[in-house]
């Protein structure tokens, strides 16, 4: 057996499978794999009681101020869209601290989130031209149920079971935990140990002594991994209509520079948790089947703007560059295009839900396709906006029936074609606020 392709399954994909998989054994086997092909040079000093790193170091210095803020520290592709990172798991949690929390407790989360922040650089490393992410980035949300049990719920949070009624789902849906912590990584193994450290399943952490954990505060209740990347879903789903380099399931890259707002335009302006940010998180499952079942030319259509030209935006959204086409005119002209065309987009779609310097109110950088669910793949949604209300309106345009033509449901945008598993709502305070706040 080679060492990088245990039980014979490619690198990528055994990462893949090991991130999915969780827990040390899981760390150990990916660690093996990834410390030789990204480790590296490490100038970290070393004292008695730490050992060598296998990745670079941190500096507490280096992290910034907002938990949501990664921006500086993440990969940029040619025309300057940031590129999230390959590996991404949202940890759910159950409070299990005393109420209110002591500051002993508050002392322990802090102390094991800067250990994190200590063992592995942020992202990038703040490093402008970096190819990929050697370090870790990651955000600490929670949820109107653990605010409401240590005190009163910040000005913004909705609760999950409200978003999904006003969203027109069951509110059976709703995630039951207390806080998620989301990570990404370049690095699985990096991500791995991250969490196995929060847990105290290991006992160092790139070298470092892991002196404090969530252990008695946080148990682990659900996780939810994805992955993103060029090439990553057709390697990995078993659907052969996904394109070969699409780095999404449904075939398109998300994210472009005109449509992802700026970190200041999803920060919390006022009161006890300025400058945190809040976070929707679900799992979506796609019907990747009858989504296929139609041609390049219809997806497109459906995925961006029937008024566009698919040569424009390319197999996989590859030819859009930097902006991904959508105009103030294509948001306003849907009805025309749906008598027109007789199908809607989208993107064109979600893009009336921008504010009046029409900039978008969500910022999705943390999305990733999972093959965990029946019939087919799923997708993890994670966006950040200042208040739960900016993610309901912008969720509320994708519904056919906020729409008085009658374009077929199948036709309307991607709505027909996703299903919501599960769904969450959670503030991620300002990092000087981030261990167990209390309003
Ligand atoms: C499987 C699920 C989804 C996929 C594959 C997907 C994919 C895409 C793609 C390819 C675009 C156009 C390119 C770009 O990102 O700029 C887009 C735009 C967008 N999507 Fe989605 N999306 C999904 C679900 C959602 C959901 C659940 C929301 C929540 C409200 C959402 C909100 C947005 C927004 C706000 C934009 C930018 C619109 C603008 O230009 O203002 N998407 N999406």
């Amino acid at each position: 057996m080679r060492s990088d392709e245990p039980r014979g399954l490619p690198r990528r994909s055994f990462v893949r499978a090991a991130v999915a998989i969780g827990g040390t054994s899981a760390l150990s086997a990916c660690l093996e794999t990834e410390r030789d092909r990204l480790g590296g040079e490490n100038s970290a000093q070393t004292t008695s009681d730490e050992s060598e790193p296998t990745f670079p170091r941190g500096d507490l210095d280096a992290v910034p101020a907002g938990q949501h803020r990664w921006g500086a520290s993440l990969v940029r592709d040619s025309h300057g869209n940031t590129v999230p990172p390959q590996q991404l798991v949202a940890v759910g949690m159950t409070y299990e601290g005393s109420v209110p929390p002591t500051d002993d407790e508050r002392a322990r989360v802090e102390d094991a989130l800067r250990l994190l922040e200590r063992a592995f650089q942020w992202g990038t490393g703040g490093n402008a031209g970096a190819p990929f992410h050697r370090g870790l980035l990651f955000m600490l949300g929670y949820a109107p149920r653990y605010f409401d049990q240590v005190g009163s719920v910040p000005d913004g949070l909705a609760t999950p079971e409200s978003v999904l009624e006003a969203v027109g789902e069951d509110p059976a849906k709703a995630d039951g935990y207390d806080a998620v912590l989301i990570l990404t990584s370049d690095i699985g193994s990096v991500l791995l140990a991250a969490e196995a450290a929060l847990f105290g399943e290991v006992d160092e952490l790139n070298g470092l002594p892991v002196e404090s954990t969530f252990e008695g505060v946080f148990s682990k209740a659900g996780r939810h991994v994805g992955y993103v990347g060029k090439g990553l879903p057709a390697d990995k789903l078993d659907n052969e209509d996904v394109p070969e380099d699409a780095p999404l399931s449904m075939g398109y890259k998300s994210g472009f520079r005109d449509n992802l707002p700026s970190e200041d335009r999803v920060t919390i302006d006022e009161g006890p948790m300025a400058g945190g940010t809040t976070i929707a998180s679900s799992t979506l499952r796609i019907d990747l089947d009858r989504w296929y079942d139609q041609g390049q030319e219809e997806r497109t259509a459906e995925m961006f703007c029937p008024a566009h030209d698919p040569d424009d935006i390319g197999d996989t959204g590859d030819k859009l560059g930097g902006d991904s086409g959508v105009t103030e005119s294509d948001a306003e002209n849907v009805d025309a295009h749906a008598e027109e065309y007789g199908r809607v987009g989208h993107t064109q779609k979600v893009a009336r839900a921008r504010d009046d310097d029409f900039e978008a109110r969500i910022l999705r950088r943390t999305e990733g396709v999972a093959d965990t669910v029946r019939d087919g793949a799923a997708f993890q949604f994670n966006s950040i906006q200042e208040t739960m209300a900016d993610f309901v309106e912008t969720r509320k345009t994708m519904d056919p029936d906020e729409y008085d033509h009658d374009v077929p449901a199948e036709d309307h945008g991607i709505d027909d074609y996703l299903e919501t598993l599960r769904r969450g709502s959670y503030l991620a305070p300002p990092r000087e606020k981030r261990a167990l706040p209390v309003i």
